[in-house]
């Protein structure tokens, strides 16, 4: 069986394929079947002396979505974007279709997400959906050229670790409670301390009540945990990563690009690396400049206020950051009270954190977060106690401390806010097969 893909090579020979109608059009005795099998998209033509008369019938009243079997001529065709076409010498129907929901005019996004696991058949969400596998396989890649091992961390966990008001709890039996877990970080730690390079690569769920384009409930993390490590060599190993996952998509992923209309221009800086870097106190700074001239990025309103020092910036001020550069920007240092219990504070100035959130241009925001943690086992257990936290189900955590403790730092990139930056799309929700909201949990 040949797959549609192949199809440019065959040019000239005879082929069966197997595919699905997405389209059809042509009168008197030419018909024109649009179709697709998952790796590609190519046009039938099905020209009545050239069929039985029974094939030319059956082509004439096919309908959307149809499973077919072709056998034809592989032709150059110079209109076709993949330069072939099929001239059809026999064809039958494997499955028919019924009604078919989605049909070639325009539906709005809630039509579209009811109908998510038949909208996954057309070509937006194969192109999104494919460079995130490429995205997928570009981590593997390229975390087992720098020496990791992958090491999966639990979904269930007996703790908080980012937010404790974004957490899902689960029942146990009635008897004890678990939490879906927000992060995979706490045992790559564990891990890191083992096998000194590892990733987790997994779902985390937030529990979110945020309805933006940029949060699901449920996505997907990378987080890399490397010990000994500092939060300089951090920030060096996230800037290689993107670029490297940014050039993984500009070398494999052109069809899909192009389909998408994504303006590739915008990517190249992304793919040579030196990411600038910028001070949480320069980047208030930044804001308060540019909210003051009044040329504001897209999506960014004019009564956006500045940030006062000690507040967390919010997506239009990650816009303005990101909108000064033309490929991401790394923030470090933010104020310590603003971020997660385990983070090492800056020694020159212990107000802050040795963290840093990587910015992604035209609006994108916050796609990485990550720090160096707390090595020393009195101050964390005292940022512990400080959080409220239960102290009893971090002992385990505190044991990394007590045994051969080490300074280390990780982060974590969500896979979904890296896909929709790439592909350019505005909302989240495309980048994931079925996207899990507040507002979506169907299909
Ligand atoms: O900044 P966050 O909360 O950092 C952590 O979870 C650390 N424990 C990671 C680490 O150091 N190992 O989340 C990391 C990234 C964000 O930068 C963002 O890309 C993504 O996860 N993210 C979300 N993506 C989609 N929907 C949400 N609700 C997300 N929350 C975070
Ligand atoms: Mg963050």
């Amino acid at each position: 069986m040949t797959s549609i893909r192949e199809l440019p090579q065959l040019i000239g020979q005879s082929v069966t394929l197997d595919a699905w109608l997405t389209d059809k059009s042509g009168k008197g005795k030419l018909q024109f079947l649009k179709l697709r099998d998952g790796s590609g998209f190519v046009q039938a033509t099905v020209f009545k002396p050239e069929v039985s008369e029974e094939v030319f019938e059956v082509a004439k009243h096919l309908t959307q979505e149809s499973s077919l079997r072709l056998t034809g001529v592989v032709r150059a065709d110079e209109r076709s974007p993949s330069g072939v076409e099929l001239s059809v010498s026999n064809l039958e129907v494997v499955g028919g279709s019924g009604e078919y929901p989605i049909t070639p005019k325009e539906h709005g996004i809630e039509f579209l997400q009811d109908h998510r696991h038949l909208w996954l058949r057309h070509r937006r969400p194969w192109a999104i959906l494919r460079i995130r596998d490429a995205v997928e396989r570009g981590i593997v890649d390229f975390f087992a050229g720098e020496d990791f091992i992958r090491f999966d961390a639990p979904f269930f966990t007996p703790n908080a670790a980012e937010d404790s008001t974004e957490l899902f709890e689960i029942d146990l039996f009635g008897e004890n409670k678990a939490f879906l877990s927000q992060t995979g970080q706490l045992h790559a730690e564990a891990g890191a301390l083992a096998f000194g390079k590892v990733y987790t690569f997994g779902p985390t769920f937030r529990a979110e009540k945020s309805k933006t384009r940029r949060h699901l409930l449920e996505f997907w993390m990378i987080e890399p945990e490397v010990a000994p490590s500092t939060h300089i060599d951090n920030m060096a190993l996230q800037e290689r990563m993107v670029s490297f996952l940014v050039r993984r998509v500009l070398e494999q992923c052109g069809e899909e690009l192009t389909l998408l209309g994504r303006d590739t221009e915008k990517l190249r800086p992304a793919a040579e690396g030196n990411f600038p870097r910028v001070s949480y106190t320069q980047a208030l700074e930044l804001i308060r400049e540019t909210l003051a001239s009044g040329e504001l990025p897209p999506n960014v309103s004019p009564e956006t206020q500045p940030v006062e020092w000690g507040d967390d910036l919010g997506a239009p001020h990650e816009t303005i950051v990101g909108s000064k550069f033309d490929r991401p920007v790394i923030i470090e240092k933010y104020p310590a009270a603003i971020k997660a219990f385990y983070m090492q504070p800056d020694p020159e100035d212990p107000r802050l954190a040795l963290c840093d959130d990587m910015i992604a241009p035209e609006g994108y925001g916050e796609i990485i977060g990550g720090s160096q943690r707390i090595h020393d086992y009195q101050l964390l257990k005292k940022r512990i106690d400080e959080q409220g936290l239960p102290l009893d189900a971090f002992e385990w955590y505190l044991d990394l401390r007590r045994y051969g403790s080490v300074p280390h730092a990780g982060y974590g990139m969500g896979l979904e806010r890296f896909v929709a930056w790439v592909c350019g799309i505005d909302h989240i929700r495309e980048a994931i097969a079925f996207p899990r909201m507040l507002t979506r949990m169907y299909p």
